[in-house]
């Protein structure tokens, strides 16, 4: 299993837990459901979003036979996704507490977040471009005599 798929599932249950973390304090204080927006973005940028990265990246190559593409590109991916949620979700905390920078810090965090999804889009992209399975499709879906196997690991 490559690094990055790992370390996105693990960085997933972690945002995770921030997100439920934050949940509770304004499940018990109401007057902090001003921060709703950095909890959503924890949520559903930082757990569902990276889970869906981490599975994303290993499953979607194995179901079309073929490697991902660019390995460099789901690295650069995964620091991406890391360093924009950190300042967007702090940017969104620093807006409502009036602090300075929290523009910028949702500005950068967000830049960060989309340069990190786009990786993720050209990649799968791409990938699925490259199969082998094209080729299959070409044919009226008869195999190919060298038809990919499935990587179990
Ligand atoms: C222990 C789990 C959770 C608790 C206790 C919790 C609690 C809350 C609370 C108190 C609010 C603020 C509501 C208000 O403004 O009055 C909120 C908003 C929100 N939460 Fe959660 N949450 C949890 C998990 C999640 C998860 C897992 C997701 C998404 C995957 C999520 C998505 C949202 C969204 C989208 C909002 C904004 C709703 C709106 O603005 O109408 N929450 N949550
Ligand atoms: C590049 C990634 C993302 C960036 C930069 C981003 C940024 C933002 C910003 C700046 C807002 C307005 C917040 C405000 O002014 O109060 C917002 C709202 C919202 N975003 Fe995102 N977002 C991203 C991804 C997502 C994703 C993936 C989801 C859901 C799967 C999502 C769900 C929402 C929702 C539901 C709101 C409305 C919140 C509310 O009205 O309280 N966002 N987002």
């Amino acid at each position: 299993m490559d690094w990055f798929v790992r370390a996105f599932l693990k960085a997933s249950l972690v945002w995770f837990s921030l997100a439920v973390g934050l949940a509770l304090l304004m499940a018990v204080l109401p007057m902090l459901t001003v921060y709703r927006t950095a909890h959503l973005h924890l949520a559903l940028l930082g757990f569902v979003t990276q889970m869906i990265y981490g599975v994303a990246l290993h499953v979607v190559p194995r179901f079309f036979g073929q490697p991902l593409v660019h390995r460099r590109l789901a690295e650069v991916q995964f620091w991406a996704a890391q360093a924009g949620l950190t300042l967007l979700a702090a940017g969104f905390v620093a807006r409502v507490n009036g602090w300075p920078l929290a523009g910028a810090a949702i500005g950068a965090g967000g830049f960060a977040s989309a340069v990190g999804a786009a990786c993720f889009v050209v990649n799968l992209w791409r990938t699925m471009d490259a199969s082998p399975m094209r080729a299959v499709q070409a044919r009226g879906g008869r195999p190919l005599a060298t038809l990919p196997q499935a990587d179990a690991h």
